[in-house]
C-alpha cells in the first residue's frame, strides 16, 4: 500500500479527484491532507470525509521541522502538491526525492515561475490570445515550475474564451489526468 499526502492551498478540486479516484485502490491510500489555508475547500473536504489534516503556517512550513515530522509519522510515500500556492522547500524535497509530483495549468516552460498560478495564468493566456492552453504534471525541484515534467497536453481554445473559460477547459483536463497519473506512478 502507498501512503500518499495531498498538499493544496484553495479550492481543492484535483485534490478531491484524487481521493474519489483512489478510495477502492488497494495499493493506494490518500492518509493525509496538508494545506497552509486551514478555511479552504481541501480542509472541508478532510473533515467530510473523515482523512487526518494538518494546517500549517509560513513559519512551520520553512523554519520548523514540523510537516517533515508530521509526514515521517504518517509514513507518507509520495507527496501530490494540488493546487498548492507556496514554494515547496528543499529539505522536504531532499527528503522524497523523485517523490514530489506537481500540476500546472499551462503548458511549461509558458507561464510558469514565480507569480504564475491559478487565474494569474489563465488571464495571462487569455492576454497573448494563446491558440491553445494546457497542463503539465511535473517533479517537483526547489526552483518553480522548473522540475521535470511527466505529461503535459494541450487543449484549443476558442478566440471568445474568457480567462473562466480558459480554466474550466484546463481543470477539465487536470480533473481526468492527474488522479491516472498519481494511480500510475505511485507504486
Ligand atoms: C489548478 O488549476 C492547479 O493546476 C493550479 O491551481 C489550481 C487549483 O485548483 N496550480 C497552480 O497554479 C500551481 N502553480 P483546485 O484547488 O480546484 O485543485
Amino acid at each position: 500500500m502507498k501512503r500518499i499526502a495531498i498538499f493544496a492551498s484553495g479550492r481543492g478540486s484535483n485534490g478531491l479527484k484524487i481521493i474519489n479516484h483512489l478510495k477502492n485502490s488497494s495499493e493506494h491510500e490518500v492518509s493525509t491532507i496538508l494545506s497552509n489555508n486551514s478555511t479552504s475547500g481541501i480542509i472541508e473536504s478532510a473533515i467530510k470525509l473523515d482523512i487526518p489534516y494538518l494546517a500549517f503556517n509560513r513559519n512551520d512550513f520553512y523554519r520548523s521541522q514540523e510537516v517533515l515530522e508530521y509526514l515521517k509519522n504518517y509514513e507518507i510515500d509520495y507527496i501530490i502538491l494540488a493546487g498548492f500556492m507556496w514554494l515547496f522547500p528543499e529539505y522536504l524535497i531532499e527528503n522524497y526525492p523523485e517523490k514530489v509530483l506537481n500540476i500546472h495549468p499551462s503548458l511549461l516552460p509558458k507561464y510558469g515561475g514565480k507569480g504564475m498560478y491559478g487565474m494569474h495564468v489563465h488571464r495571462a493566456v487569455h492576454e497573448k490570445r494563446e491558440e491553445y492552453s494546457g497542463i503539465t504534471i511535473h517533479f517537483v525541484n526547489p526552483e518553480y515550475d522548473k522540475g521535470r515534467i511527466l505529461l503535459q497536453t494541450k487543449v484549443k481554445l476558442s478566440k471568445e474564451d474568457t480567462p473562466e473559460e480558459i480554466e474550466s477547459k484546463v481543470l477539465r483536463l487536470e480533473h481526468h489526468f492527474y488522479p491516472r497519473i498519481v494511480e500510475n506512478y505511485c507504486k
